[in-house]
């Protein structure tokens, strides 16, 4: 669970300002999507909270230290077409980032500890429902098992914020409801803060916690890269669960003398 603080960030690409004074506070444990207009800079700013961007202006900061110069395992990414490595399996793709960073901090890993890396891989499968194709080849998969290999991947590393583009943009629409139903049980299960981007505004309320419209306040017809995208409307999601709350048990509307 990581609170995330965006300060008065910008961002450009030469002439054309693509993100303008966006300055946002993100809870720990929020499921927040963001929606936006096609090229309006929404995996712009993924990129920026994932650290591969740098903003132009202004700051992101994570639990209050600013983002490292290099994207690290405290933030995992899934991307609408997942890439992954076609000559290793299922079992191999979801290992290596976890055997890659434990083998930072000691070394190639060997014997017991490799074990134990795979062996945990393999839990999280099969708690994504891939148990049964571990030695499988990622071509072999369906599109939805390809998003639930890739959110297995992302959160076996468990990252303290979970970057989502687009993720179920290419599914089938019952693959995407299966994806969807997970997304929320890891959510609820890990208490990750999850910041997805999704064209799908129903699928932005369903989900989240909060939506954020991202789109642009100020247009010049003669110029159209001159001003940029910022947060127009910041607003409650349907999704008022939460982390650890059983459905049933959602967000009672009175403590009496609790903590909420
Ligand atoms: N590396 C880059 N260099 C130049 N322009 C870029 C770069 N990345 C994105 N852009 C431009 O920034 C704008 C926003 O892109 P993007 O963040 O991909 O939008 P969205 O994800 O909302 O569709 C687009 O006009 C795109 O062409
Ligand atoms: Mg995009």
């Amino acid at each position: 669970m990581s609170r995330i603080e965006v300060q008065g960030v910008w961002k450009n690409y030469g002439d054309r300002v693509v993100l303008e004074r966006i300055d946002l506070v993100i809870d720990p444990g929020s499921l927040v999507a963001i929606v936006g207009a096609s090229g309006c800079g929404k995996s712009t700013f993924l990129r920026i909270l994932l650290g591969i961007e740098r903003p132009s202006r202004g700051r992101v900061l994570l639990d209050g230290a600013p983002l490292p110069p290099e994207p690290g395992p405290d933030r995992g990414i899934v991307f609408q077409r997942y890439t992954n490595f076609p000559h290793l399996t299922v079992l191999d793709n979801a290992s290596l980032g976890l055997e890659l960073r434990k083998s930072r901090l000691l070394g190639r890993l060997f014997g017991a500890r490799r074990r134990a890396v795979r062996e945990r891989a393999a839990a999280m499968l099969t708690r994504v429902g891939l148990g049964h194709v571990l030695e499988a080849w990622p071509h072999q998969l369906s599109g939805g098992m390809q998003q639930r290999l890739a959110l297995a991947q992302a959160l076996l590393v468990e990252p303290r914020v979970l970057l989502l583009d687009e993720p179920f943009g290419a599914l089938d629409p019952g693959s995407r409801a299966e994806a969807r139903a997970l997304l929320l049980e890891l959510w609820a299960e890990t208490g990750t803060t999850v910041v997805m981007v999704t064209h799908d505004l129903a699928e932005a309320f369903a989900l989240a916690t909060r939506v954020l419209v991202f789109d642009k306040v100020r247009r010049d017809p003669q110029a159209p890269e001159r001003y940029g995208a910022t947060v127009t409307y910041d607003l409650p999601g349907y999704n008022r669960r939460r982390r650890g709350a059983s459905a049933a048990t959602a967000a009672p509307s009175h403590h009496p003398g609790g903590v909420p």
